[in-house]
């Protein structure tokens, strides 16, 4: 049987993550996390130094730091040369950096050759912000996923709490806003719906409830 491939695009904190592992868990795909890999280089820049506006040296560190995914029983774990980074691609430091790197054309020419890899003999759910009008053009769903961004502070707000993580709403809203415009205002992928995309707005919506529709949209295309 032919396996299809699931793009799901959107901007931060939108659900993105938690929504395709449970996609790829109920079909047996394969999830690939493509943000991991613009924070791995982001995290490997902080780590050996190098300036987040040195393309060249950045993809240097992409060439000799692979990032690699490991399936566990929660979900998915990043490594980068067997170390796991899963925790480390989270913190502050690189969130806030991340979308600097994100936007230089040679980082994204490079990573965006890994995902497709990936995802060449199908059965992938892949989530990011340019999955469905540059990485896979041609994937047979293709998911926008989008919600409020006092809804989307609430939830980081909630998931730092959860974890016993000190932040502040008004912070995190703000640098959400701020990741979102630099994201869609870049030039090269900018975060943007690709006109043949599902827009699906989880405002309001439980997890269920947004899988719910979600896999209704795949199984008409399976
Ligand atoms: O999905 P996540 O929030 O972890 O992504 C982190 C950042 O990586 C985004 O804010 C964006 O700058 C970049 N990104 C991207 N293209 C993708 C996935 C992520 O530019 N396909």
């Amino acid at each position: 049987m032919h396996k299809i491939n699931i793009a799901i695009d959107g901007p931060a904190s939108s659900g993105k993550s938690t929504i395709a592992k449970i996609i790829a868990k109920d079909f047996g795909f394969v999830y690939t996390d493509t943000g991991a890999m613009y924070r791995g280089v982001t995290y490997l820049a902080i780590k050996h130094q190098v300036s987040f506006l040195d393309e060249t040296a950045l993809i240097e560190l992409i060439e000799n730091y692979p990032i690699t995914f490991k399936q566990t029983d929660w979900g998915q774990a990043v490594l980068i040369q067997g170390e796991d980074v899963t925790q480390a691609l989270r913190q502050p430091e690189v969130t806030n950096h991340v979308s600097e790197v994100s936007a230089l054309p040679g980082v994204r020419d490079h990573l965006v050759k890994v995902q497709q890899k990936i995802a060449a003999s199908g059965g992938v759910v892949m989530d990011g912000r340019d999955i469905g009008t540059t990485v896979l053009p041609q994937a047979e769903v293709k998911i926008f996923l989008v919600a409020s961004a006092s809804e989307r502070a609430k939830r980081r707000y909630k998931e730092n709490q959860d974890k016993g993580i000190k932040s502040n709403y008004n912070t995190l809203k703000k640098e959400i806003e701020q990741r979102d415009y630099t994201d869609s205002h870049r030039e090269t992928s900018p975060l943007k719906q690709a006109k043949d995309a599902s827009l699906v707005d989880t405002t309001g919506f439980s997890i269920d409830e947004v899988v719910a529709t979600v896999e209704s949209i795949v199984k008409e295309k399976m």
